[in-house]
């Protein structure tokens, strides 16, 4: 569910028309909805009700500090890949002590600025890591709270891209070895196991593979308290898929009750890791028609957005749902939607059936609130779109469109010494 639709013929973001947004901060636009962002996160929350547990929201999804702090005053910790996204989630305001690290190449910079803000825990993803952590943690006179990335092998159905939890995958340690890196841990002295971690992979449509890592674990957890080792915390990661076309995923509710079923009475607090489900549909691009242009085998609708504003359909072959922002009743005819970028993987949508459009004429490409903005580019030297922030009547500007000087500002300095 999301507050996007059409009302008396025209697209609303909220209580707010498209057309109008885009006639005050330009196209192409992102345009978030705070009202879906805080719905779609307390209906992931409140799923986990009868567990004691912690929401940590992947800033990676979505990183903008609007939304960040949105979602912290909602009570969301955040899981976070790199000193960047520890900058911006401190700057929105997030309680440190609800933040976890995860990532594979943690430098040491990244590790020391983790320990100063005293984050909740580090989730190590190889036995150099966890060295490494012990090291800087022990020249800052400091104890790491950390959780090992177990690798349960488990096939989460999903694109290749972002299926992590397969034994191929870069990601965390493979379960057999991972109990020799806990004998690790326990015996470092500026190390302290607190947890275990594992996340299979993202855009899941079905519960059945986090059931199935979910068990592995359990019997892992097992043998660590065998071990003696006292784990308090398990970290599930994120990866519960959303609709952007056919597919039909578990709502969060159907999730949490799974989990709770699992691990209801256990003496440990369950951390979870969402980003595609509580931002994804929480947003659109809105892109404005340029030219259309019909070959001989195919028909075109040059748009304003790019690969370099929306990379998922070039880089995944990903789906988004695009449509008129103001429609017009017209005939559908099968397109390419592509950007003006110089290459050929430039599209937003392939093989499209659309209304006829004409230039000028807006549309939104959907569900593109999750790895849209934060995964786009300067390419082609295309200064980076506005973001919004639409909150019932109110726009805000999340961030403001880059100008060319932006395009030049760190390098210019560059001209006086050649
Ligand atoms: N936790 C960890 C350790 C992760 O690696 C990820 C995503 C998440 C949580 C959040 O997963 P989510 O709930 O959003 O599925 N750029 C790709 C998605 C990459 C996901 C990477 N890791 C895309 O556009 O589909």
């Amino acid at each position: 569910m999301h507050f996007f639709e059409h009302r008396g013929g025209e697209l609303y973001a909220e209580d707010l028309r498209v057309t109008d947004l885009v006639k005050e901060f330009g196209s192409p636009l992102y345009i978030y909805s705070a009202k879906t962002f805080r719905r779609h996160f307390e209906a992931f929350d409140s799923a986990f009700a009868g567990l004691d547990h912690l929401t940590c929201y992947s800033v990676k999804a979505n990183s903008n500090l609007c939304i960040l702090k949105l979602l912290a005053e909602m009570g969301a910790g955040m899981d976070i890949v790199s000193g960047g996204e520890l900058y911006r989630a401190l700057k929105a305001g997030v309680d440190p002590s609800k933040i976890v690290y995860s990532g594979v190449g943690k430098r040491s910079y990244e590790i020391e600025e983790a320990l100063t803000a005293d984050i909740l825990m580090f989730n190590v993803e190889s036995l150099a890591e966890l060295e490494k952590i012990n090291e800087i943690a022990g020249n800052m006179g400091k104890k790491a709270r950390i959780s090992l990335r177990i690798n349960p092998d488990v096939d989460p159905k999903t694109h290749p891209y972002i299926a992590t939890g397969l034994k191929k995958a870069k990601f965390g340690l493979d379960i057999e070895s991972s109990l020799a890196a806990y004998a690790k841990a326990k015996e470092l002295e500026h190390i302290e196991p607190v947890g275990i971690d594992c996340h299979i992979g993202s855009q899941l449509t079905s519960i059945d593979p986090f059931l199935e890592a979910l068990d592995k674990i359990m019997a892992f957890r097992d043998k660590l308290t065998a071990m003696g080792l006292d784990i308090q915390y398990l970290d599930l990661g994120g990866g519960l898929g959303i609709t952007y076309d056919e597919e039909e995923p578990p709502h969060p509710s159907a999730f949490g009750e799974a989990l709770t079923q699992k691990l209801a009475g256990l003496p440990m607090k369950v951390i979870l890791e969402p980003g595609r489900v509580i931002a994804g549909n929480s947003g659109i691009l809105v892109t404005e028609v340029l030219y259309t242009k019909g070959g001989e085998t195919k028909e075109f609708v040059i748009v304003d957005g790019a690969m370099n504003d929306l990379v998922r359909p070039s880089l995944y072959g990903s789906f988004h749902r695009i449509g008129e922002v103001t429609p017009k009743g017209r005939p559908e005819h099968v397109v390419d939607v592509v950007g003006p970028i110089c290459e050929s993987g430039d599209f937003l949508a392939r093989e499209r059936s659309l209304p006829a459009v004409e230039s000028g004429e807006l549309l939104a490409v959907y569900s593109a609130g999750a790895y849209g903005f934060t995964m786009s580019s300067n390419y082609n030297s295309r200064p980076r779109v506005a973001e919004i922030l639409v909150d019932g009547d109110q726009a805000i500007l999340a961030r403001r469109r880059e100008t060319y000087e932006d395009l030049v500002e760190a390098e210019k300095s560059c001209l006086d010494k050649i």
